[in-house]
């Protein structure tokens, strides 16, 4: 059995990025007869940004929703809480001791937060990485379902199991490897020309797995183009290679040939591409928005959902935590 560990942050409805990035091989995953997957709303993480309380709830029983509405099945995979196994904290803490505060200030996620919140520089972000390694060294992960921005972190899980392993004298974590069906891990760009779509990349940026069929095709239908190709066969600009990139996960080959032939010939009319790339990105979208409502409306089942999977992945934990406790030199309490 292979050990899958992923998890999301809930800071809102999930996106296309979200999905082609990570759901997409979550799905995959659970159909495999010999991975056993754990799959997490990341809720403390989510405390680096002080969000209010009811955001909180909020927010992970969104995360909840849309996992299931895109198609996991909560009897083939553990979805859970990840504050619903409080295990992970004490592994984080074991594991913020041997990490040195000069390779986290060095780690490009935190950099960027700093930049982008210069006021809210907290001890909690400058750990995170030590947090997402106790993620998944909790559950000794062999493979982390993951895009292409969550590299760096997945390399310092592996430093820091392998020195807990040295400082120890023990052969305990293994090394977990990112792990993407299509071989590269993937980034899935904007609508305004970014090179990625985000939550927090500004209105219009991304279209979410739950967003009205007229909010899709409006957002769809400003994205960000230019004055049109120049000379035939010109490489594209990012902002229309972005449109092509979504095009490539959600259309057709064929409709992205056409389009390609256009771009090539210089007849390319960005309207009509737009107006195709929103109707199939409806396509995609539609099936899954209309299973979040369903669940929305089901708390009663998202409850029970939550609560099995907490108890499902505290086994698992309770053990590492023990293990983890013993090899450090406390007394086990199992
Ligand atoms: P986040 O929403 O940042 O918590 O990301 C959750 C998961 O989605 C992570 O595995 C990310 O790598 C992935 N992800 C987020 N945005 C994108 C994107 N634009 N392209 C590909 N993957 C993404
Ligand atoms: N850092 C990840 C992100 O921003 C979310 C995350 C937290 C995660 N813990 C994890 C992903 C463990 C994989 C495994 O997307």
């Amino acid at each position: 059995m292979k050990k899958i560990v992923s998890g999301i942050r809930p800071t809102g409805s999930l996106h296309l990025g979200n999905y082609f990035g990570a759901l997409q091989n979550f799905i995959r995953l659970q159909q495999l007869d010999d991975a056993d997957c754990y799959f997490f709303v990341a809720d403390y993480h989510s405390l680096t940004t002080h969000p209010h309380p009811d955001d909180i709830r909020g927010n992970v029983k969104k995360i909840i929703v849309d996992y299931l509405a895109a198609g996991l099945d909560p009897e083939r995979v553990t979805l859970y809480v990840q504050s619903d196994v409080p295990e992970v904290i004490e592994l984080y803490l074991f594991l913020n001791m041997n990490a040195y505060v000069g390779e986290l200030e060095r780690c490009a996620s935190f950099k960027d937060k700093v930049r982008q919140n210069p006021n809210n520089v907290n001890a909690g972000l400058l750990t995170y990485p030590t947090l997402m390694a106790a993620d998944i060294l909790l559950h000794h992960a062999d493979f982390v379902p993951v895009g292409k921005d969550q590299m760096t972190h997945l390399e310092m899980t592996r430093s820091f199991g392998n020195r807990f392993n040295r400082i120890y004298g023990v052969d305990y974590f293994k090394e977990p490897q990112a792990f993407n069906f299509n071989n590269e891990p993937i980034k899935i760009p904007g609508l305004n020309g970014s090179t990625k779509m985000g939550k927090s990349e500004g209105e219009g940026n991304a279209i979410f797995l739950d967003d009205e069929p007229a909010v899709l095709k409006k957002k769809v239908m400003r994205a960000v183009t230019d004055g049109g190709p120049t000379q035939p066969n010109q490489p594209k600009p990012q902002a229309i290679e972005n449109l092509f990139q979504l095009m490539r996960v959600v259309s057709a080959p064929e409709t992205l040939a056409f389009f390609e032939e256009k771009w090539n010939d210089m007849s390319i009319r960005y309207g009509d591409m737009k107006k195709q790339l929103a109707e199939d990105m409806e396509t995609f979208v539609a099936p899954i928005r209309e299973r979040i409502h369903q669940f929305e409306s089901d708390d009663a089942y998202i409850d029970r959902v939550i609560r099995q999977g907490a108890e499902k992945s505290r086994v698992g934990a309770r053990q590492t935590v023990q293990d983890v406790r013993e090899i450090v030199g406390f007394r086990r309490m199992d």
